[in-house]
């Protein structure tokens, strides 16, 4: 593969689908799988429609790469975009070396080692199947697993996790909410509260996978609740990793599903101990 291919063109390489439309991308998802994966992904669909499978039901399902990019196809703009950013924001930090956090089939990392040959980089997911096609892909032995539970085998110069969980997976409880003034914007005490208890596994698990000086890059479907950032840096901060805001940025693009321009945030979180918590948020959020 040429070694300055552009995102749009790896993407297009790889075998992601722009411009299908969801039902289209559903059709071509089922039309390839064997008999059994049909009955799975039709299983799936309907248990979706209820709200009760989970989103590794779904990742469960591509056995190839072509349905794998079928499948992520339908996230495709916000793929094009965090991978463009978080790409640009791990050559700038200069890292040696690189963990993906719910790496998917190593889209991200195939596409870093077009950038840098040299860089040392590592994936881990929970799909079994979807570790299978990125290690295949990438020629890396990526890791298959929970990253809430497996213990480090080595330590990374930046941990990456470019939409390396799913809020669907997070089950907030159903909590009263209680607004309350952080200088001029307004959040919910209680959705800040349940979403820490929530996050802090995760964030804590990346950070055992960091050294002293390690980098957090990350990008997420945060600006769902503007408590969810709050949450955020809150938790990030107590495992010293705090907001670099020169580097931080507001990314944009189109969400099929909703059918409207959607807005997130991409992160770089440094070591560090300095509290600017409440005084970054406020910028985060007149930056939406
Ligand atoms: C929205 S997908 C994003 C995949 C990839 N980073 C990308 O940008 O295309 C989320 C991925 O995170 C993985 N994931 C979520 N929670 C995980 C966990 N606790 N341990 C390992 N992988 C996880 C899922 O299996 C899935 O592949």
């Amino acid at each position: 593969m040429k070694k300055n291919i552009g995102v749009k063109a790896f993407l297009k390489t790889m075998g992601l689908q722009k411009n299908l439309k969801t039902k289209q991308l559903d059709n071509r998802l089922l039309i390839s799988l064997d008999d059994e994966g049909k009955t799975k992904l039709e299983e799936v669909w309907e248990q979706k429609y209820y709200g009760f499978a989970s989103m590794l039901d779904l990742y469960s399902i591509p056995k190839t790469l072509k349905q794998a990019c079928l499948l992520f196809s339908h996230d495709y703009s916000r793929i094009e975009k965090s991978m463009e950013w978080t790409t640009q924001k791990v050559l700038l930090l200069k890292s040696k070396s690189i963990l993906e956090m719910g790496c998917g089939f190593g889209l991200l990392i195939k596409f870093l080692q077009t950038r840098d040959p040299n860089l040392r980089l590592m994936g881990i997911d929970q799909a079994h199947n979807l570790v299978d096609i990125g290690t295949d892909l990438t020629g890396i032995n990526l890791i298959a697993g929970n990253y809430l539970e497996v213990k480090p085998q080595s330590s990374y110069d930046t941990i990456i996790s470019d939409f390396g969980f799913d809020l669907e997976d997070l089950q907030m409880p159903n909590s009263e909410h209680q607004y309350k003034e952080i200088g001029d914007v307004s959040i919910c005490i209680n959705c800040c509260r349940d979403f820490k208890e929530k996050i802090t596994p995760y964030i804590k698990s990346w950070r055992k996978w960091g050294n002293q000086n390690s980098n957090l890059i990350m990008t997420g479907r945060l600006t769902r609740n503007h408590s969810y950032i709050l949450a955020t840096l809150e938790v990030a901060n107590e495992y010293n990793w705090n907001l670099d805001m020169s580097q931080t940025k507001i990314l944009q693009t189109y969400n099929k599903h909703t059918k409207q321009a959607e807005k997130f945030p991409g992160f770089v979180f440094n070591s560090n101990n300095e509290n600017k918590v409440r005084e970054n948020f406020q910028k985060i959020i007149h930056m939406l």
